[in-house]
């Protein structure tokens, strides 16, 4: 994490005050064939983005907090290599330099200000101040408004050079370190740093709505069904299970309660908790995010179905640290989930199930690599669970839509190049996956 720190010393009056501003860099998954998609716009290769928080403290109280991009990393950038640019800068051939040359995005540029002033000889000077700025893009990314019109911005001003061109080394150094995959290990933050009210109660507000006509039958489909039940033969007959992101039970809890388990649950939205009690009155239940569960070696086995790869990347690695604390060591975690547009990534704040959420997707790949990737979870299995029937019905709706685009195309366009749709070469469609992993014996 780049920190800036600003301390003013205590007096005999005064305790000292500190006074922090800290940006944390996230990679977001995604490959340079699919698009990046924000603010109703989309370009961009969806790799070379990245997810920051950015947190403002006074006394290690946080009185600010937001989630933004920075679109358009590129890696070779000489801000992220040349010390060449820094020099220029300390000895004036540059005014400043930073990140985020696109909008909608987050950019944070260090940079030198001048401002004039007559000496009293009636001369011209200048009164030189180094200023570190943060400027957040808001109005595209959740309240739909044009790139750039509306944004929140903070401003360090007089900070010494030698402060802003360190915070502006540190944020380089985490950026580059997110280029070869290294992300922030949730072992390494401190709790509850990441706590983001705005995604906590718009999803609150969505699920608390859809509780009631909310339902899935997963257990008619043979695929998931099996690698579900595979799942379960590694945890003990009557083991302890955590549903996280239980909703309201049905037919996960019904299952596993029938399968002679003892299961706990724990969700968000009080609306779902309210159905899954008045079903399951013996099964407990906590009103808690998957990122703020306390539980510790508790869990023969977690699952979590259409719940947690839905949670944007920051939010997913604090829950899948949560859940490996959850289980007792070995034990078994099965997540299931869609890849709903495996064409693009991005617009995390969106219309999902006709409720506006905050919401991620993840590939089959990016779950595996999420669970992996600290040490926390060995992945046993990873399967694309979707039924037959429906990868052929969606490959036909493909079809149908491309085919009827083509030939609209080439009514206007005789002479086009483009290639007809080829029912056999169908791009990847939206599938259905499900993992099995193992929670590593390791202590964190
Ligand atoms: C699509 S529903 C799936 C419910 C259930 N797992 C199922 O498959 O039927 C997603 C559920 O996850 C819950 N949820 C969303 N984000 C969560 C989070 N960060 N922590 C805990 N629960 C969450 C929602 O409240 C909702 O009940």
């Amino acid at each position: 994490m780049a920190t800036y720190e600003h301390r003013l010393a205590e007096n005999e009056d005064n305790p000292s005050i500190v006074e922090r501003i800290e940006v944390r860099p996230w990679r977001l998954g995604g490959k340079s064939h699919q698009e990046f998609v924000v603010g109703g716009g989309s370009n961009f290769d969806a790799s070379g983005n990245i997810l920051v928080e950015i947190i403002y403290s006074v006394n290690d109280v946080q009185i600010f907090y937001t989630r933004n991009f920075i679109h358009h990393i590129d890696y070779g950038l000489p801000v992220l290599e040349d010390d060449d640019w820094i020099e220029k800068f300390r000895n004036g051939e540059r005014d400043g330099y930073g990140f985020g040359d696109m909008l909608p995005e987050t950019s944070i540029f260090f940079q030198r200000e001048k401002q004039p002033y007559k000496d009293a000889n009636n001369e011209d000077q200048f009164h030189i101040n180094y200023s570190l700025e943060i400027s957040a893009d808001t109005g595209a990314i959740f309240g739909k408004a044009g790139p750039g019109q509306r944004s929140i911005e903070i401003k360090i001003k007089h900070i010494s050079i030698e402060d802003g061109i360190e915070f502006m080394r540190q944020l380089t150094e985490e950026i580059d370190s997110l280029s070869l995959e290294k992300h922030p290990d949730p072992a390494d933050i401190p709790s509850g740093s990441s706590d983001w009210p705005f995604a906590r109660l718009v999803n609150q507000k969505a699920y608390d709505k859809i509780a009631m006509n909310y339902s899935e039958d997963y257990f008619s489909e043979s695929p998931l069904t099996e690698i579900f039940d595979a799942w379960l033969k590694d945890i003990p007959t009557g083991g302890h299970i955590l549903d996280v992101g239980c909703g309201h039970g049905q037919p996960v809890i019904a299952r596993l309660l029938e399968k002679g388990y003892t299961v706990s649950g724990a969700d968000l939205s009080p609306k779902m908790l309210e159905k899954a009690k008045d079903r399951f009155p013996n099964v407990s239940f906590v009103n808690q995010l998957a990122s703020e569960m306390t539980y510790e070696s508790e869990f023969d086995g977690a699952c979590s179905l259409s719940s947690l790869l839905y949670l944007d990347p920051i939010d997913l690695s604090h829950s899948l640290y949560r859940i490996y604390h959850a289980l007792k060591p070995n034990g078994f975690l099965f997540l299931h989930a869609y890849d709903l547009h495996p064409r693009w990534r991005g617009e995390p704040y969106q219309v999902d199930i006709k409720e506006w959420m905050w919401v991620w997707t993840y590939g089959m790949d990016e779950a595996v690599q999420a669970l992996e990737e600290h040490g926390y979870f060995k992945v046993l299995k990873a399967q694309d669970v979707t039924p037959e029937e429906e990868k052929h019905a969606g490959i036909e709706r493909w079809y149908n839509g491309a085919k009827e685009w083509y030939e609209e195309h080439i009514k206007q366009f005789p002479a086009s190049p483009y290639p007809a749709p080829d029912i056999n070469k169908a791009p990847r469609l939206s599938y259905k996956y499900g993992i099995i992993a193992q929670r590593r014996a390791k202590e964190a």
